[in-house]
C-alpha cells in the first residue's frame, strides 16, 4: 500500500488532512521540511503541499512530476496558483471546500497496486478468438487476484456476453463518457458489474464509440484498482487503440494457422509491434510452433485448440471457462505463467 506525502507545517492543516485521511482508510507519511521529503517527492504517488511551504519547495525546484497537490484551509490568492504552476502542482484544494474531492483522491492511494499489470489481447485475423481469449484470461486471474476485463471494441461481440456479464448491473463505458476529471480506482472498481474477484467494462450502446479521455482515465484506474487488467483490442487501426496498446504491459496476438491468417497476423504484428513487444497465442491444435515462430519472429506461447461446446456455454452465460481443465482454461494459464503472472506448473490451480 502506497502512502501520500503530506508537506506542511500548519498544525490545523495537518490536522484536518489527518482526519480525511484516516476517513481514506491511507496512512500519510508528513514531512515539516521539504529538503528532508525530496526522496518520498520522488516515489509517492500522491503528493499534498501546504500553501506554508510552497514558497521554500519552490525555492528547491524539485524534479516535476505528477500527482501533486497544493492544499490550504483557505481561499488561495491568485498568486499562489501563480507559483503552484511554477512547480508543476496538478490542482489546488481549498478545504474543507474540496474535502470529498481529496478524500477520493486519498483513497485511491490506499488502493494503488504499484504492480497492476494491463495485457492487450488482439487478433491476428478476423475471428481468431481474441475476444473469446481476453475473456477466458480475464476470468483465469481472477481465480487468484483482482481482475478487471475492459472491452476495447465497441463494434466486438461484447465481452460481457462472452463473459456472462450481461444481465449484470453495473457502470457500462456510456457511464464514463461524460468523465471529465480524474476517475478514481475504488470508484471504478466498485462501479463495475462483478462476479467474485472480477469486474467487466463493456457498452450498452456502441454507437458512442471510444471516447479517448475515458478510455485513458478508465485504463489507468483500472490498473490502478486491479493487479491483471486484460483489454480485448480490435484490430482495425484507430489512434486511441494504438495508444492503449502502447501502454499495456504485454500484448498477446491470437493467430490463425492458415496463410491468410499468418499473412494477417505479419501485418498487424508490423503496427503493433512498435508499441512494445508482444506474443502470439495460436488459435488451432496441430501447428508447428516453431516455423510460426520463426515466420512471425514473435515468441509464440502456446497452441490452443478448439474447445468443445464453447458457443453452447457462452449461450447459457456460463463463460469461456466451463472447468478448470477445459482449453480455454489451459491457454489462459499458460499465458499468465508466460508473463510470470501464475505459479509454476504442478501448484498452478
Ligand atoms: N478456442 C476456441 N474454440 C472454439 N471456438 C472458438 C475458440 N475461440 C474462439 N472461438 C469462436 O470463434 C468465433 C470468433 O471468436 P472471437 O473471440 O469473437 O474472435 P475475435 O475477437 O478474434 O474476432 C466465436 O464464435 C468463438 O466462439
Ligand atoms: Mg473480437
Amino acid at each position: 500500500m502506497d502512502k501520500p506525502l503530506i508537506l506542511t507545517r500548519d498544525p490545523q492543516l495537518l490536522d484536518h488532512l489527518h482526519q480525511l485521511s484516516a476517513a481514506a482508510g491511507a496512512t500519510p507519511n508528513v514531512h515539516t521540511d521539504p529538503r528532508g521529503a525530496l526522496a518520498a517527492w520522488a516515489t509517492s504517488h500522491l503528493v499534498l503541499v501546504g500553501v506554508d511551504l510552497l514558497g521554500e519547495l519552490q525555492a528547491l525546484a524539485p524534479n516535476r512530476r505528477p500527482g501533486v497537490y497544493l492544499v490550504s484551509m483557505e481561499h488561495l490568492p491568485d498568486r499562489a496558483f501563480r507559483e503552484a504552476v511554477g512547480v508543476g502542482i496538478d490542482g489546488v484544494a481549498e478545504l474543507p471546500r474540496s474535502d470529498s474531492w481529496l478524500m477520493e483522491l486519498l483513497a485511491d492511494v490506499g488502493e494503488f497496486r504499484s504492480k497492476g499489470v494491463s495485457i492487450g489481447v488482439v487478433a491476428g485475423s478476423g475471428g481468431a478468438g481474441a475476444s473469446t481469449f481476453a475473456c477466458a484470461l480475464a476470468v483465469q486471474a481472477a481465480t487468484r487476484t483482482d481482475a478487471a476485463l475492459l472491452d476495447i471494441d465497441p463494434y466486438g461481440p461484447g465481452i460481457d456476453m462472452i463473459s456472462g456479464f450481461d444481465q449484470l448491473d453495473g457502470l457500462r463505458w456510456e457511464g464514463l463518457g461524460q468523465t471529465t476529471g480524474r476517475l478514481s480506482a475504488r470508484v471504478l472498481r466498485e462501479s463495475l458489474p462483478r462476479k467474485g474477484r472480477l469486474g467487466v467494462l463493456s457498452w450498452a450502446d456502441p454507437r458512442r464509440g471510444l471516447v479517448p479521455f475515458a478510455v485513458r482515465e478508465a485504463m489507468s484506474a483500472s490498473v490502478r484498482g486491479h493487479d491483471i487488467t486484460v483489454l480485448d483490442l480490435p484490430r482495425t487501426p484507430d489512434p486511441v487503440v494504438d495508444e492503449v496498446a502502447a501502454r499495456c504491459t504485454h500484448l498477446v496476438v491470437v493467430v490463425r494457422t492458415d496463410v491468410a491468417g499468418i499473412s494477417a497476423a505479419g501485418r498487424l504484428l508490423e503496427r503493433i509491434l512498435p508499441a512494445g513487444p508482444a506474443s502470439v497465442l495460436v488459435r488451432g491444435g496441430a501447428a508447428d510452433l516453431t516455423a510460426i515462430e520463426r515466420v512471425l519472429d514473435v515468441p509464440v506461447i502456446a497452441a490452443m485448440p478448439d474447445q468443445r461446446g464453447l458457443n453452447e456455454a457462452i449461450d447459457l452465460g456460463l463463460g469461456p471457462i466451463h472447468s478448470r481443465r477445459s482449453v480455454l482454461a489451459r491457454a489462459a494459464k499458460v499465458t499468465l505463467r508466460h508473463f510470470g503472472l501464475e505459479p509454476a506448473r504442478g501448484r498452478a490451480a
